[in-house]
């Protein structure tokens, strides 16, 4: 049983996941698993995250969110390695850039929703081995029903509705594993990183940037960091972003 606390971030080769990696390392006593479906960009994440100050350490585990048997060896790995998860945290996730209609519907779905309930099924018997355990579906403001429907808000532009549609049904999600989970001692959130740079929309450097007005995913992953230490424990239920709380 390892003595750091056990943090397993899916699609934590990449964006606001390796971001988030970084800086929970970079601090002691935390061990990182980095959950990614493509088990070589796992393992260059790794070396590249080996290369800077960290304090805890890493190790690099094959998932793919959309894949049940690579689930259920993921869980078996982790339990035999770790015995439990203190904190779990669900951030793969995609806009399908370059997709249309059903297609994009389907993979926009299948991982963000399907992906992220099945995954955080799978360990939640971990979660529940920790003396402190802490669940984070990485969502989005745009999921928030209440931000799209209020005229005011920046979050109630036109685009993205399939992805929106999909961070909707995260949040019921997390809603209702909230209800189930925290007479269990489960602390859970969702939390919107906010509009930061990363492949999520495409590899196009408009794309990454969203024409230059995506921040750093660094500030993204400080404010998570402030979760999984404890300081937010006051929002936990809630849909939180950096600075406060959304409407779900
Ligand atoms: N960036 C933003 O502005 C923003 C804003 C609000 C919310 N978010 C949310 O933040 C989370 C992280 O996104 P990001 O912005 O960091 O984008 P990103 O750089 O594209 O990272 C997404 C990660 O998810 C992984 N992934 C995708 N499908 C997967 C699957 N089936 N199984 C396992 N991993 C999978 C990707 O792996 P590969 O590298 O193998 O593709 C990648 O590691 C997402 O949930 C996103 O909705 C982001």
């Amino acid at each position: 049983m390892s003595e750091s606390k056990v943090i397993l971030i899916t699609g934590a080769n990449s964006g606001v996941g390796y971001a988030t990696a970084e800086t929970i390392v970079c601090q002691p006593g935390y061990h990182v698993i980095l959950a990614c479906r493509d088990i070589e960009k796992g393992n260059q994440a790794r070396f590249k995250l080996e290369a800077t100050n960290i304090k805890g350490t890493l190790s690099v585990l094959q998932l793919d969110v959309e894949d049940d048997t690579s689930i259920s060896k993921a869980v078996n790995l982790v339990s035999e390695q770790f015995g439990r998860v203190d904190v779990f945290i669900s951030n793969a996730g995609t806009t399908s850039p370059g997709s249309t209609g059903r297609e994009r519907l389907q993979k926009i779905f299948s991982t963000n929703v399907f992906g992220a309930m099945l995954v955080t099924e799978a360990f939640i018997p971990l979660l529940l081995q920790s003396s402190r355990p802490y669940l984070i579906q990485i969502s989005s403001a745009l999921g928030s029903v209440g931000l799209a429907t209020d005229p005011s808000s920046e979050h109630s532009l036109p685009p993205w509705d399939e992805y929106r549609m999909s961070k909707a049904a995260l949040n019921m999600m997390t809603i209702q594993m909230n209800k189930r989970l925290k007479d269990k001692n489960v602390r859970v959130f969702a939390f919107c990183p906010g509009l930061v740079r990363s492949k999520l929309r495409g590899d196009s450097e408009a794309a990454v940037t969203a024409q230059g007005n995506a921040g750093d995913p660094m500030d993204s992953a400080k404010a998570i960091l402030e979760i999984v230490s404890g300081q937010r424990d006051e929002d936990a239920g809630k849909f939180v972003w950096i600075e406060g709380c959304y409407p779900w």
